[in-house]
């Protein structure tokens, strides 16, 4: 599946500072801003299934279409919040007549900041990460400043590129599906930003942290390198926040959607130079639901919720690792909540077949079409997609 080949570039013009504060910029921007669609990995696997098998309804989104069905297709994690979390969502939706009735963003903030000794106002926290990832490329991509990216990698930063008249660069993953940062940096001399998912979505590779540093130290003038980490926890790869202290052109993402399950609850966080996460507040500072910040203070006050979570899905994942070498399919080897399988035939036919067995899984990325994703579930939910999968891949595809 991967390739070395360097997706082509077009020309381009000069380079732009990043957007200054002018009213003028200030509009363009929350223009932008309104008319970007809300690219989050549910709102994407759903139009994948769509694309996939197009009877299904548009209304039925996110609702699964029965209780027996398994939805193992947008890296959402079965387990959901901890029993401490869901304990302090109760409490806090009590005092949410409020906006902030008992300081949960400042201890939000506080614990955060603590936890990576950063300034308090090294980080913001937001909605989930799916809004700093498009804030962060619309402030500093432009017609004249690209974004450059891996293919495949999470597309919602590109699709923010694209709306913002930035071009978007793609590279090929190196044939250990890490990020080839080599060929990142020299891809535009321009760039004005470079995203780097780690561990990636959707082949669940890592990209060796030696590299991420590299391209730091290596990066176009100018430009910012965003690095989202939003599935680092599950790999227990070493982060690269301890760089924002350094004062250096990065911006970090994290995400409660994913290993603390809080993926409906929204809570996310951007680390960065405070004048860096100044150019991502034009586009919004919404106060924040007090509910999943107060789920998110919980969550990380558990000090074995993490090791225990990622245990678990490492053992779901390397026992169907395990049941696929049994059978011989081929998958690229993962240290996170999702894997690319190689299906040998159009992965929107299996996905669509899969349909058919009350099993939802994908996406698939243009550049391997043969391949999809699958999210790590419970284990009852893999040993129903292993029944499935066999059927699907032992009979011919229907139109
Ligand atoms: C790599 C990556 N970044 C960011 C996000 C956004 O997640 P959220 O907005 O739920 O924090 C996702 C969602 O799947 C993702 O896969």
């Amino acid at each position: 599946m991967p390739s070395s080949r360097l997706l082509p570039s077009l020309a381009i013009s000069s380079p732009e500072v990043p957007p200054g504060t002018s009213r003028r910029s200030f509009l363009r921007m929350a223009s932008l801003a309104a008319a970007l669609p809300v690219l989050t990995e549910a709102r994407l696997a759903w139009a994948a299934q769509q694309a996939a098998s197009p009877r299904l309804s548009p209304f039925k989104f996110p609702v699964p279409p029965n209780a027996n069905t398994v939805m193992i297709n947008a890296n959402e994690n079965p387990l959901g919040p901890s029993e401490a979390a869901l304990a302090a969502v109760a409490a806090a939706a009590r005092t949410s007549g409020r906006y902030d009735a008992t300081g949960v963003q400042d201890k939000l903030t506080s614990l955060l900041a603590a936890e990576f000794a950063l300034p308090t106002d090294h980080l913001a926290i937001y909605a989930g990460s799916s809004d700093p990832l498009q804030f962060t490329t619309l402030a500093f991509t432009s017609p004249t400043r690209s974004y450059v990216t891996a293919d495949p990698t999470f597309e919602s930063g590109a699709e923010a590129a694209n709306a913002n008249g930035a071009r978007v660069l793609s590279v090929p993953l190196t044939s250990t599906c890490a990020h080839d940062v080599k060929s990142m940096v020299a891809a535009d001399p321009h760039a004005g930003l470079l995203y780097i998912c780690n561990p990636n979505n959707p082949t669940g590779t890592l990209t060796p942290r030696e590299d991420i540093l590299w391209a730091l130290d290596h990066k176009p003038a100018g430009s910012i390198l965003l690095v989202d980490e939003a599935y680092i926890h599950i790999a227990n790869a070493p982060s690269v926040i301890d760089q924002v202290a350094l004062g250096k052109d990065l911006i970090v993402l994290r995400t409660f959607s994913k290993i603390y399950g809080m993926a409906g609850l929204r809570c996310g966080v951007a680390f960065g130079r405070p004048d860096l996460l100044g150019h991502l507040a034009l586009y919004g500072s919404n106060p924040l639901p007090v509910t999943a910040m107060a789920a998110a203070v919980a969550s990380l006050q558990q000090p074995d919720l993490v090791p225990t979570r990622r245990q678990i899905i490492t053992d779901t994942r390397n026992s169907t690792f395990a049941w696929l070498d049994r059978k011989g399919y081929k998958y690229i080897p993962s240290v996170s909540n999702c894997f690319m399988i190689d299906t040998g035939r159009p992965g929107r036919e299996v996905m669509a077949a899969m349909q058919q067995q009350n099993v939802y899984i994908g996406r698939n990325w243009p550049i391997w079409p043969t391949s999809v994703r699958i999210t790590v579930g419970t284990p009852h939910e893999m040993a129903v997609f292993q029944t499935a999968f066999d059927k699907v891949m032992n009979a011919p595809i229907s139109a």
